[in-house]
């Protein structure tokens, strides 16, 4: 059996980028298709679409998990696991090779577009992309919001780095490639699988910096988990209440929107400094449900009555919920974080949604009585 650390050890020359130092990146957007294994017509078809992060990373050593380099590529990737070949044909796409710090609109609405594309052929199973783990839930929410297709999209990382001792990027590409060619895996729009678990794009957030058990969701829980690498399901395929999907086939750049972090003495001067530097929308990820100092509300709402610029509250604790306050000149985040909520909002701006649409759709999230 070949090894991760024996393959990755013939491709040390391909760093581009720590994780660690976002801007400046002068990493290509590739297109082509890069790989296609040899046609196993039994088996079905899965396409992989790399984009880079610690999944695709490299330390110096096989104790290194800080301060390593992104630069494996999607042949790589699936050269170290090739147990995946007897449950798949692959083909694999090399959309970027970033630290997920640098994923941004252009990379998202690729995939976005490239997805689509790719799943209305017959002969496709599902998708797989792989990601750096950072912002792993902004793109795989992107996805859950405008990839329109009853088969499974998921979304996959590691937080250990390829030459780590036990690493967990292989097993974690084989689970998440084992449930893009599953039955199992339809009508539950994009999932997120690490660390032997499952969870819905919608609601799975990052919750530890460092840890391989980072991702889940406190309230909604997680859809299911591997066992032995078959993917198990605790409920029969539903959507989240409040999933709208959007077209993006014309979108090719979305609208500014900002996340202001609000603290005690928050500057109330950020408001009217985001839309300086062109916001078409703000959100704050607020104190509790929502909320921001007087000083800075009073600045927020006299922002907002000059510009028309919609704000949304969510929240800085890392789960919860905003609820709608009747008049208020936010608009209420509802489940969404702000991460999350900026996203949707992001793409409603681009579809010129007006604020009554836009303050429904976030409401659709909480349907109250
Ligand atoms: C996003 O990143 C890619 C690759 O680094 C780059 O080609 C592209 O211009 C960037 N897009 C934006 C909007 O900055
Ligand atoms: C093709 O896949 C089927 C089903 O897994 C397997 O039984 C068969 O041996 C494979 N054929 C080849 C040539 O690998
Ligand atoms: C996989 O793709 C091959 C080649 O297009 C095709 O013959 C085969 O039927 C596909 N597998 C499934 C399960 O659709
Ligand atoms: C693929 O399946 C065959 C037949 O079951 C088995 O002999 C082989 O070891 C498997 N390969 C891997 C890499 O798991
Ligand atoms: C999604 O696909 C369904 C079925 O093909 C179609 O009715 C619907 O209009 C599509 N929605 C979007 C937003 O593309
Ligand atoms: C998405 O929008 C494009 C362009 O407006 C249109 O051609 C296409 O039919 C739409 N797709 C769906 C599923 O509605
Ligand atoms: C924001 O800009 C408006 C209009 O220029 C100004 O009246 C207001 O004082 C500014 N608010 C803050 C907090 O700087
Ligand atoms: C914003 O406009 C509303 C409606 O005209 C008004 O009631 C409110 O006092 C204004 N707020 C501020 C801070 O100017």
């Amino acid at each position: 059996m070949i090894s991760a650390v024996h393959v990755l050890a013939l491709f040390t020359s391909l760093a581009l980028a720590s994780p660690v130092e976002l801007p400046h990146l002068a990493a290509p957007l590739f297109t082509r298709q890069d790989i296609q294994t040899p046609i196993n017509a039994s088996l079905p078809n899965v396409t992989i679409f790399a984009t880079g992060g610690t999944i695709a990373s490299q330390g110096s050593s096989n104790t290194q998990t800080v301060g390593y380099q992104v630069g494996l590529g999607v042949q790589q990737l699936v050269d170290a696991v090739p147990e995946i070949l007897n449950i798949s044909n692959i083909a694999g796409y090399q959309i970027s090779n970033v630290d997920s710090g640098s994923i941004n609109e252009t990379i998202s609405l690729k995939l976005a577009h490239l997805i689509n594309v790719e799943l209305a052929k017959p002969e496709i199973t599902g998708v797989v992309i792989t990601h750096g783990t950072d912002t792993l839930e902004e793109t795989a929410f992107f996805l859950e919001s405008t990839v329109n297709s009853t088969k499974p999209i998921i979304i996959v990382g590691a937080m250990r780095p390829a030459t780590a001792l036990s690493a967990d990027g292989p097993l974690n590409l084989l689970q998440a490639v084992t449930l893009a060619a599953s039955p199992a895996g339809m009508n539950r729009g994009t999932m997120i699988t690490l660390n032997d678990r499952i969870g819905s794009a919608f609601y799975t957030t990052k919750n530890n910096a460092n840890t391989l058990d980072t991702f889940f969701s406190t309230e909604a829980g997680q859809l299911g988990v591997f066992i032995n690498q078959v993917p198990y399901f605790f409920f029969a395929p539903s959507e989240p209440v409040g999933r709208t999907v959007f077209n993006v086939s014309e979108v090719s750049d979305l609208a500014k929107v900002d996340i202001l972090y609000a603290h005690q003495d928050m500057d109330p001067a950020l408001f009217n400094a985001s839309i300086a530097a062109g916001a078409e929308g703000i959100v704050y990820a607020g104190v509790g449900a929502g909320g921001l100092s007087r000083v800075a509300s009073l600045a927020a709402e006299t922002a907002y009555n000059a510009t028309g610029i919609p704000m949304v509250a969510s929240h800085r604790s890392s789960d919860g919920f905003v609820p709608s306050t009747e008049g208020a000149f936010t608009i209420a985040s509802g489940f969404y974080n702000p991460q999350k909520a900026r996203i949707l909002l992001q793409l409603m701006l681009s579809l010129e949604y007006t604020e009554t649409d836009i303050r429904e759709v976030f409401a659709e999230s909480y349907p109250l009585p």
